[in-house]
């Protein structure tokens, strides 16, 4: 079968991590037997400094003809000074927005054998975890209405957090599916005590739960949530939450993993169309020095056959491949074990796809 895929590969180890994703995905193609058309886009700095705008017109339209888009990072110090409609975070805000992929799935594994790279006490991970935040992406504070004012002679700045019922329903119902298909549990975090928004957060998710019998549904403050993560993380499934508060528990659950190099994420909506990006950033301190770890990207493109494909196999294999390389004793500089045999970005990939049968 052919697919079209559109390949954004930004700044900073962007592009090294997602060449690392390309070698899989065409070792891939060989096993399998399918074509992959990769059509490359400017995104970010790149995109800015080319053409003055981080998300250019074309860049949306070659994605709109694509079936997805895998994408690396984007910013860096250099394009730090911009306005925030310049900056190459928009890049991806913009697309996220533009494709309306309002479901963000951040799987956040550790396995037995990584237990030693994990920050916490070995007594509280040694049987490893294994959850998933689903992330609401397009709306919340990151898209509500922002601005800046001078008007009482002080200097000063807002963002507003609003959520309709539509917008929750929707997030709710794509976190109750995943629950099913895991072991149904899940867990919605919010800030109800305080927040409005989240007034209305918790009381659409427990309406929506009432489809979900089968579902156990619990609700937990961000603060308790980002507490109880570092000490149990064992006792979540599903974790569902709003856009800013599943941004910065995403990052402390990638921590909690041994390497924030490690994982992927799918942003998803009403269609197949979907956006693949690593959860790490751009990094420039190591841009081009052939260490990044690929991994986050490369597991990234297996959602990417997974969810807008529909090639589990597939995904599959790529799964069984990096564990494979995992269990043979090797790694990237970042993840932090004793013992392990590191490679460089695009050796660490070669290995994942000679290990993909
Ligand atoms: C992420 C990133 C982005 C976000 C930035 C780069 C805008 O931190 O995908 O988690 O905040 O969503
Ligand atoms: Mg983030």
């Amino acid at each position: 079968m052919k697919f079209k895929i559109a390949v954004a590969k930004g700044d900073g180890v962007g592009p090294e991590v997602v060449d690392g994703a390309l070698i899989v995905l065409d070792r891939v193609s060989n096993v399998f037997g399918h074509e992959f058309e990769y059509t490359q886009v400017m995104v970010g700095g790149e995109a800015y400094d080319h053409c003055n705008d981080p998300l250019p017109a074309e860049t949306i339209e070659k994605i709109q003809e694509s079936q997805a888009v895998l994408f690396g990072a984007v910013g860096g110090d250099k394009w730090d000074h911009l306005p925030g409609d310049l900056r190459p975070e928009k890049a991806i805000l913009g697309l996220r927005q533009a494709l309306n992929v309002y479901s963000n799935i951040r799987p956040g594994i550790l396995f037995p054998s990584f237990a030693t790279a994990s920050p916490l006490k070995q007594e509280i991970i040694k049987n490893g975890f294994d959850l998933c935040v689903v992330r609401e992406l397009v709306g919340g504070i990151y898209f509500g209405e922002k601005g800046r004012d001078n008007k009482s002679g002080v200097e000063e700045a807002f963002d507003v957090e609003r959520y309709n019922e539509n917008e929750i329903e929707r997030i709710a119902r794509s976190a109750f599916q995943l629950a099913m298909k895991r072991r149904m549990k899940l867990t919605s975090v919010d800030k109800a005590n305080v927040l409005e928004s989240s007034k209305l957060w918790r009381q659409v998710v427990d309406r929506v739960g009432k489809d979900y019998p089968m579902v156990e549904l619990s609700h937990l403050y961000i603060d308790n949530a980002a507490m109880q993560l570092i000490k149990d993380p064992n006792q979540f499934d599903v974790i569902l939450t709003s856009n800013i508060f599943g941004d910065i528990l995403s990052d402390e659950i990638s921590m909690l993993t041994g390497s924030i190099g490690l994982l992927p994420s799918a942003s998803i909506g009403e269609g197949t169309m979907g956006l693949y990006e690593p959860i790490h950033g751009s990094a420039p301190d190591i841009q081009g020095k052939n260490i990044a770890n690929p991994v986050g990207a490369i597991l990234s493109a297996a959602m990417m056959l997974e969810h807008s494909f529909n090639l589990k196999k597939e995904a599959e294999a790529i799964r069984f491949g990096v564990n494979k390389v995992f269990e043979l004793g090797y790694g990237t500089s970042d993840i932090k074990i004793d013992g392990i045999k590191i490679l460089g970005t695009k050796e660490m990939a070669d290995l994942i796809a000679k290990n993909i049968c």
